[in-house]
């Protein structure tokens, strides 16, 4: 069971979460023609009056870039107010996840973009670990990421999450906590929510933009961070093999945050992670607003 937080932007307006309902005729229901966005919001550690979300700005960017591929034009600007009221309304106490959504919101049949409303929705609710912060077994999957020629993967486009919920459920009713999933080009592309990571002879390596895989933010900001620690960092194609025999592999995402893997397939991994383990403490202090050097990635809502 979900706790929802108690207020949902929907229509315009601030209404109760159970009042913001949507008709079975919605379009993007039929289609899959809606886009999201998702972040995390945690109470300031040392400060109970204020709120932090990691990466504002890039979340609202992403947004506003998937609204683009739905033809929606949704300024960066606007889903950022939006989301600020939002969290002003709900003044939550515990960790949460808040999830933006742009969608076609016609009522009535016809795939298509142009002469088709659009609306935005924001609701959110209570999340803590997403996956086990101790490690996760992964399978290969059956299924393989869709290609960037039939889908812009560059956004977060709802109709694409089919093949993350097909390839997330395979892999737990085989027995493994996730899913890898090679492009069509046979190499590694991304898990059902996550990017993924490889560390080898102490480089970090990670599947470049052109492999398939959504422009994570925290991929982005793991790459930043461990170029500032000194440590190597290639994107570029990786072969399932070089998971199979990486010292430390890892996934990243909002929800997910940086959860090791502690087997893939029938290998296990190491569970001597010093690089996983230097970028994890790294990264949830500056989500806790506690280093100073990465205060610009941190927004601050008072509440
Ligand atoms: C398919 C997919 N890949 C990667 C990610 C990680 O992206 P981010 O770090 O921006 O949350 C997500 C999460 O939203 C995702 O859904």
């Amino acid at each position: 069971m979900h706790n929802f937080l108690p207020v949902a932007y929907f229509e315009g307006k601030f209404v109760p979460f159970e009042e913001a309902n949507i008709s079975i005729a919605t379009h993007a229901l039929h289609y899959g023609t809606g886009a999201f966005g998702g972040l995390r919001g945690i109470p300031h550690p040392q400060n109970s009056g204020q709120i932090l979300l990691f990466r504002l700005d890039r979340h609202c960017q992403r947004l506003s870039k998937s609204a683009r591929f739905l033809n929606f034009d949704l300024p960066a600007d606007k889903i950022q107010s939006v989301i600020v009221d939002f969290i002003k309304k709900n003044a939550p106490t515990v960790s949460f996840y808040i999830r933006p959504f742009v969608y076609t919101s016609d009522l009535g049949i016809a795939p298509r973009l142009h002469k088709v409303e659009k609306d935005f929705f924001v609701y959110g609710l209570e999340l803590g670990d997403y996956l086990s912060p101790e490690g996760v077994s992964c399978r290969i999957s059956s299924w393989y990421r869709q290609e960037d020629r039939s889908l812009p993967l560059r956004g977060k486009i709802s109709g694409a999450y089919i093949t993350s919920s097909l390839a997330k459920t395979e892999a737990v009713e085989s027995g493994f906590d996730e899913a890898i999933l090679m492009n069509s080009q046979g190499k590694v592309s991304e898990a059902s929510g996550m990017n993924v990571f490889l560390v080898r002879d102490g480089r970090l390596i990670t599947p470049g933009f052109e492999q398939d895989i959504l422009e994570g933010i925290t991929r982005d900001s793991i790459i930043a961070i461990a170029k500032d620690l000194g440590i190597p960092v290639v994107e570029r194609p990786v072969d399932k093999t070089e998971l199979l025999i990486a010292d430390e592999v890892f996934l990243s995402g909002t929800a997910a945050k940086i959860t090791p893997v502690r087997q893939i397939e029938s290998y296990h991994c190491s569970t001597h992670r010093p690089i996983t383990d230097r970028l994890r403490d790294k990264l949830s202090a500056i989500t806790e607003d506690a280093d100073a050097n990465y205060r610009d990635w941190v927004f601050k809502v008072d509440i």
